[in-house]
């Protein structure tokens, strides 16, 4: 008897980086390809959640989320984005991978199209896989990872109802500035576009630059939903805590949708982090850029001496670099020789993008322990 697996699951590609990071434990090696944050979780919300536990705060919330989370994020996004959100017009999801789900889904209908540029987050095209929308790729290019604005207006069809920003980005590390994102705004206003933006990296911005949250722009509030978590920010990747912020008139259609596929994010957690919000100062937010630019630099130093050269970025915690020196015909080829030779981990530029070029580009993660940092860039001066 044959059943089948839907279309639908055929069309969702694989990360290389779960094989990467099995290669990369079968051969004892550093694990720069997976984008987990090894970095420690502040005292002020593992206790927070604790006393959370402690206080039997475990059954379901309310589907758009607990009071107080959703307070203490528009009180957040007030204090270090601009945005002028109540706290009705939040809900937490479960992180930031749950918030496009919902959205996507709440929003748009299949067939859809939706802009996502290239080199782009797997999840990103994956969720719309999921959904039956329609991918439009618009490539980014090195070294700064510009935008064609010419290009992307050519690639708009009828169908074309959204458009995904990620700033800073994962792969490429690219802020958008404000000047990208108003010509965004006008293009997503002349075209009657949503604008799902995922805002993730926020406080892993270097250079002094800043980080511009798209929905701050003049017209842009009504047609964006702003996409974010906690999951970098407090290096809690496994809590599952995000959060979609967008016009009111949308806030119960996500709430049901994010009640339908999670029910809630974990209370205790959302209690917690609602507890560790209020608490936590802002030498803390403002620590997280210069610790993460000195990550960068150390990565990108030891890239550049190995003859890898990184495209700098300017935000979140990945880099790119060139491997095109390294033997293979595919990304895949080039990362499993640094892998074999290194012992170093990173992520075939394909898993990005289905460009050509892509084949030439891995993705390494500086988001380590000071340890396994200086491990890794010891291991890349092995390579001939
Ligand atoms: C751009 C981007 N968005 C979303 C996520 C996932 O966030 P979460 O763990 O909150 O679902 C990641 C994680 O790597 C990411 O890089």
């Amino acid at each position: 008897m044959e059943l089948p697996v839907s279309q639908r699951s055929r069309r969702i590609r694989l990360s290389p980086i779960r094989s990467m990071t099995v290669e990369c434990a079968r051969v004892g090696g550093i694990n720069l390809a997976q984008g987990v944050c090894d970095t420690p979780v502040p005292e002020a919300v593992r206790r927070a959640a604790q006393q959370a536990i402690e206080a039997g705060e475990n059954v379901y919330s309310r589907s758009e989320g607990c009071d107080e989370l959703r307070a203490a994020l528009a009180e957040k996004m007030r204090r270090h984005n601009g945005l002028d959100y109540s706290p009705d017009e939040v809900v937490v999801t479960n992180g930031a991978t749950g918030s496009l789900y919902v959205a996507a889904m709440g929003l748009l209908d299949p067939g859809d199209e939706v802009v996502l540029f290239e080199p782009y987050y797997g999840y990103h095209l994956n969720t719309l896989e999921a959904l039956d929308l329609g991918a439009i790729l618009v490539p980014t290019r090195p070294p700064d990872w510009e935008l064609d604005f010419d290009e992307l207006e050519t690639a708009l069809t009828p169908r074309t109802r959204g458009i995904v920003i990620n700033t800073p980005s994962n792969p490429t590390g690219k802020v958008f500035s404000r000047a990208e994102l108003a010509a965004l705004a006008e293009l997503a206003e002349r075209r009657d576009l949503i604008v799902f933006t995922d805002e993730v990296y926020e406080h892993f911005v270097f250079d002094g630059l800043d980080h511009v949250s798209p929905a701050s722009l003049p017209g842009l509030r009504e047609r964006t939903v702003t996409m974010s978590a906690l999951s970098k920010t407090f290096a809690i990747t496994g809590w599952r805590l995000g959060w979609i912020a967008a016009d009111a008139r949308w806030t119960q259609t996500f709430a049901a949708l994010n009640d339908l596929v999670y029910v809630c994010a974990p209370t205790p957690l959302q209690q917690g982090c609602a507890r560790a919000l209020a608490l936590l100062d802002e030498d803390y937010y403002r620590g997280i850029g210069p610790e993460y630019q000195a990550k960068r630099d150390q990565l990108c130093r030891a890239l550049e001496r190995a003859g890898l050269t990184p495209f700098v970025p300017q935000g979140s915690y990945f880099a790119l670099a060139d491997l095109s020196r390294l033997p293979g015909e595919t990304g895949m080829e080039r990362a499993m020789h640094l892998l074999r030779v290194t012992g170093v981990a990173c992520v075939p530029g394909e898993a990005f993008s289905e460009r050509p070029e892509a084949h030439a580009l891995g993705r390494f993660c500086f988001g380590k322990t000071p340890a396994d940092l200086d491990e890794a860039c010891r291991s890349l001066a092995g390579l001939d």
